[in-house]
């Protein structure tokens, strides 16, 4: 029974040591377990630990009892027996009266006038849990269809619409925290000052070898002008600085050196060059690039484009498509 009692309780101990590990050292969506697998070490030491004060708790306890003189042994004997009788005497009263039963021995006040070749039919009544459960569900259903029949307080079409929104809020949220996962399928322009900076950085450390600090261009085609050897638009331009340019020209994969979210910010960095005016710009290379997705914008006033000096998808596209015109 002892030996029971403590090993009940070091089970319990550890169950509720890995949940509360796993509850203060688990941040985002992995188990702390499973990122770092050394918590299962400090588990296992906590636990130990427990075993041991466990163990010397029950041998303490041991040497008082045999130190008792025979009357206290007794005594104290008296009082386990007791303590072991009423052991969960609340839950199992409450228990009972769950089920409403009647005892055996008065079960006479209940017995039916039926007698069928000696069987005969008791007249309990309804368990209180199955009586009072009935009720609750009746007082239910009052409120739920006061509240959805009478008042239409929403339907289920759009408690849908209210989760999807819900859903997709949490999406945003979400792919704030995760930019590493953006690829080419979903890399956008950055516009932000600070990624356009970090963009710089990134450039200034890896690529003005080839390309000149101003995009003008040197073993590298210039960045500067619409015209593209790879595609331009910031998909096609973070997919070349991904996977790099023609075999043998020298513009190699960054995927292995930079984090997708440095190459969106580099990307967007480089096309930021778009327009400007480098000191010594290299002749252009490739075709002109119209990007296929733009809405069609060629009414826009040419005072306009000229006017922007601030890269703008929109006046970008214009641009490029008033130059394609002429
Ligand atoms: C060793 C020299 C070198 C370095 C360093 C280099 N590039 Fe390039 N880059 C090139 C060459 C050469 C090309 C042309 C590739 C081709 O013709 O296929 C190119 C092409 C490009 C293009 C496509 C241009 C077009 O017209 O389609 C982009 C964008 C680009 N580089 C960005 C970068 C970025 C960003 C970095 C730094 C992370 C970088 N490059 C580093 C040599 C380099």
């Amino acid at each position: 029974m002892r030996i029971g009692a403590s090993f009940l309780r070091v089970i319990g101990f550890s169950i509720f040591g890995y949940l509360f590990l796993n509850w203060v050292g688990t941040t985002g969506e992995t188990s702390i377990f499973v990122e770092q697998p050394w918590a299962w070490a400090i588990l296992g030491c906590i636990i130990l630990f427990y075993i041991a004060g466990e163990v010397c708790t029950e041998a303490f306890k041991s040497i008082l009892y045999r130190s008792l003189k025979p009357e206290a042994k007794r005594r104290y004997d008296d009082k386990q027996a007791f303590a072991k009788a009423n052991q969960f005497k609340w839950i199992k009263e409450k228990y009972k009266a769950s089920l409403g039963s009647k005892a055996i021995e008065e079960e006479h006040e209940i017995i039916l006038d039926h007698n069928y070749d000696g069987i005969k039919e008791l007249d309990n009544d309804l368990p209180p849990w199955w009586k009072y459960s009935f009720y609750a569900t009746i007082v239910f259903a009052i409120f739920y269809m006061v509240r959805f029949e009478v008042f239409n307080d929403y339907s289920q079409d759009e408690e849908y619409e209210i989760a999807v929104a819900e859903a997709k809020i949490e999406i945003e949220e979400w792919k704030k925290t995760a930019k590493d996962l953006v690829d080419v399928n979903s890399v956008i322009l950055l516009t932000d000052a600070s990624d356009l900076k970090a963009g710089k950085t990134i450039f200034t450390t890896n690529c003005v070898a080839c390309h000149k600090a101003d995009g003008g261009g040197g073993i590298g085609p210039n960045l500067t002008d619409n015209h593209w050897i790879l595609g331009g638009g910031i998909k096609n331009v973070f997919n070349t600085i991904s996977e790099g340019g023609r075999s043998g020209k020298g513009m190699i994969p960054w995927k292995t050196d930079l984090k997708p979210a440095e190459m969106a910010q580099v990307a967007s960095y480089v096309l930021s060059f778009q327009g400007t005016t480098p000191s010594e710009p290299k002749a252009p290379e490739g075709e002109i690039w119209i990007d296929p997705d733009a809405p069609k914008t060629e009414e826009l006033p040419a005072k306009q484009v000229q006017d922007s000096t601030k890269l703008n998808d929109v006046v970008e596209v214009a641009a490029t498509n008033a130059l394609a015109n002429n």
